[in-house]
C-alpha cells in the first residue's frame, strides 16, 4: 500500500505541509509528498498531444499511489486551489479519470479557530464527482496549529496522538476499499 501525500498549501513554510510530514512519520505503509508546487493551472490548451511536461510527470506520480491524503488550508471559506487544480488534471487523464474508487481522507489546517472546516467539507464536496472514495470518521480539523507545534518545531504529544489515530483509521479504509 502506497499513499500519496497532496498539500495545497504552495509556501515553503506551510503549517499543512508540516502537518503532511508529521503523517508521513506516523503512517505504518510507504508514502510521499507529491510536488505540486510548479504545476501550472489546468487549461485544455495545453492537454492532449502536446501535453504540457507538468501535467504528465503529475499524472505519473499520482498512478504510483493507491490512496491520497489530502491537506488543506482554507481560503475564503474554500480549499486551496492548487488541489483543485491536482484533481482537475487528475480526471482527464489520457487513460480516464485515475481518481475512480480510489480512498482518500481531508486533513485541514489553519491558524483560526475553526481549523479549516469550511475548506475541508468544500473539498469533499468535490469527492463526489470524481469518484473518490472519502474517510468520514474521524474528522481531521485542526485550529491554531501555529500552537500544535513546540519552540523547536515538534508538534505537541496530543495532536501526534490524535493524527496517530486518523492514520491509523485511514489504513483501515483504505484496505477496506483498495
Ligand atoms: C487568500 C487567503 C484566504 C484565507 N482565508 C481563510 C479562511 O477563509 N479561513 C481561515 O481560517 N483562514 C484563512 N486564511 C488563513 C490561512 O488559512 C492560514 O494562513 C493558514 O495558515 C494557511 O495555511 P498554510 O500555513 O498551510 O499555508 C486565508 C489565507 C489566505 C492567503
Amino acid at each position: 500500500m502506497k499513499i500519496g501525500l497532496i498539500v495545497g498549501s504552495l509556501r515553503k513554510d506551510s503549517w499543512n505541509k508540516k502537518v503532511a510530514e508529521v503523517v508521513k512519520e506516523l503512517l505504518p505503509v510507504e508514502s510521499d509528498i507529491i510536488d505540486i508546487v510548479n504545476v501550472p493551472l489546468y487549461n485544455t490548451d495545453l492537454d492532449g498531444e502536446n501535453v504540457n511536461e507538468e501535467y504528465k510527470r503529475l499524472r505519473e506520480e499520482l498512478k504510483k499511489y493507491d490512496a491520497y491524503i489530502f491537506f488543506t488550508p482554507e481560503y475564503n471559506r474554500s480549499y486551496a486551489p492548487a488541489i483543485k487544480n491536482v484533481i482537475d488534471i487528475g480526471s482527464r487523464d489520457p487513460e480516464g479519470n485515475l481518481w475512480a474508487k480510489k480512498p482518500a481522507a481531508v486533513f485541514s489546517a489553519s491558524m483560526g479557530g475553526y481549523g479549516a472546516m469550511a475548506g475541508n467539507h468544500a473539498l469533499r464536496q468535490s469527492f463526489v464527482y470524481v469518484d473518490l472514495i472519502p474517510m468520514q470518521q474521524p474528522e481531521i480539523y485542526l485550529s491554531k496549529v501555529q500552537e500544535l507545534f513546540d519552540e523547536n518545531g515538534q508538534m505537541v504529544e496530543r495532536t501526534k496522538k490524535f493524527l496517530n489515530k486518523a492514520t491509523d483509521a485511514f489504513v483501515e479504509h483504505v484496505k477496506k476499499h483498495a
